[in-house]
């Protein structure tokens, strides 16, 4: 059944809020208090590791910057588990209510356009979107195989990216449609997200 996510705004926070965010030790209370799910919750944990290590290593930010981008990811599903009918509002609701940096709210709701009818803008938002279902994609393969992420190939993945039945929950048009919005080749994530998301591959 299709549910009707969209948002129907396009501003999200306070301006004057943009130096707030969640410390993270309150994040991860957050993840843990509202994902049961363990499978979603090491989902957002690389979600926000990938984050991390794109503003850091691709975007030069500092370290308050690379916090907030982490934050995205952290939380990008946070309400996906117990309240999938209110993805993503509730969890945007919920850093509105906390005073959360404006641009941290916006990548969350921007991650998936055609359902929240938000598009990417700022780097962040592009790069949370960019990352999301690639990610998802390239641990189910990770799974399949005898050495998870050790010796994978950008081959081997480009592979199960074609192969429909593959992750078919993984809609390869929205992938393909987050990458040119990121101004990036499908490859160039592929490897990113080969070479650090292994660092992140147990549960916690
Ligand atoms: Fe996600």
């Amino acid at each position: 059944m299709e549910m009707n996510l969209r948002l129907q705004r396009n501003q999200f926070g306070n301006p004057s809020d943009e130096d707030n965010v969640l410390s993270r030790e309150e994040a991860h209370h957050l993840l843990n208090d509202w994902v049961k799910n363990e499978r979603l919750r090491l989902h957002m944990l690389q979600v926000g590791h990938l984050m991390r290590c794109w503003a850091a290593e691709r975007e030069h930010l500092d370290e308050k910057e690379q916090w907030k981008w982490e934050l995205a990811g952290l939380l990008h599903d946070a309400d996906w588990d117990q309240w999938p009918e209110q993805h993503c509002r509730k969890i945007i609701d919920e850093q509105e209510a906390r005073q959360i940096a404006p641009s941290v709210i916006r990548a969350i709701a921007s991650h998936g356009p055609a359902h929240f009818g938000v598009e990417p803008e700022s780097r962040m938002d592009q790069m949370l979107y960019a990352f999301d279902e690639l990610s998802g994609l390239t641990h189910a393969y990770s799974l399949m195989r005898p050495g998870g992420y050790a010796g994978m190939e950008l081959k081997g993945l480009m592979k199960r990216f074609r192969e429909k039945s593959f992750a078919a929950n993984v809609s390869r048009e929205e992938v393909l449609d987050a990458q040119r919005k990121a101004n990036l080749d499908l490859e160039t994530v592929m490897q990113f997200i080969i070479s650090h998301q292994g660092a992140v591959s147990a549960a916690e």
